[in-house]
């Protein structure tokens, strides 16, 4: 699979503004979310966070009682993830070509991890993840809306490119790949603007 040169610029983004992009994240972390997916995996299970950037979601994870391996493809997310968690799995590649075993893990977490992906790399992006499953829960968050690497100016990042899905295609994205039990819910964003909506869908899928 062919990255979009907008996605390695958004890419890029995150490695340049590592440090500020976690400081502006740390307050406002998904805590209850994280509780319910660590309450369907089974206790001490592999989870998967995919798109970890600079581990706003690990240590989270941790505690709650999985066992959570970082992939990102920005070194410079990743460096800021290791000053945080010194002896953590912590791994650069891209969503399409993870280095691991199929069905190595528990569970995925993907927390905006499509974000700066064109849409019709969705599909085949989420495929080679949940090849990495064997069973577990999956969380699911993105930016709710129609845009495909559309040009936004952050306030923290600076210039990334961003898509985004509306509720209906998260779940069929979802539902079309074998994650059951779904449950979906559009939220505003936390941090930025209100007014910006979030889709945030949690489910389990078994082989
Ligand atoms: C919106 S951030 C999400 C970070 C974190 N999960 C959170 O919730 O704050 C998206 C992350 O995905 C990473 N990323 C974007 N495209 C990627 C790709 N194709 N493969 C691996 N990581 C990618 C970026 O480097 C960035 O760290």
């Amino acid at each position: 699979m062919e990255l979009d040169e907008r996605t390695r610029a958004s890419v890029t983004a995150y490695d340049d503004h590592a440090r500020a992009y976690q400081e502006s994240l740390r307050l406002r972390r998904p805590v209850a979310d994280v509780r319910r997916f660590a309450d369907l995996a089974r206790r001490d299970a592999l989870v998967l966070d995919a798109g970890c950037g600079p581990a706003n979601d690990l240590r989270l994870l941790r505690d709650a009682g999985v066992h959570p391996v970082g992939l990102d493809l920005s070194l410079g997310a990743l460096r800021e993830a290791r000053m945080l968690l010194p002896r953590h799995p912590l791994v650069q590649a891209p969503y399409h070509a993870p280095p691991f075993r199929a069905r190595s893990f528990g569970g995925l977490w993907l927390s905006g991890g499509f974000n700066h992906l064109r849409r019709e790399q969705w599909r085949p992006a989420l495929a080679a993840l949940l090849e990495l499953l064997d069973s577990g829960p999956v969380y699911f968050a993105a930016l709710r809306g129609t845009r495909d690497l559309a040009e936004v100016e952050d306030p923290v990042l600076g210039t990334v490119y961003v898509s985004e899905a509306v509720d209906a295609e998260v779940k069929a994205l979802l539902a079309s790949h074998g994650v059951r039990d779904l449950s979906i819910e559009v939220r505003p964003d936390p941090i930025h603007d209100r007014r910006r909506l979030w889709v945030v869908a949690l489910g389990t899928y078994r082989r």
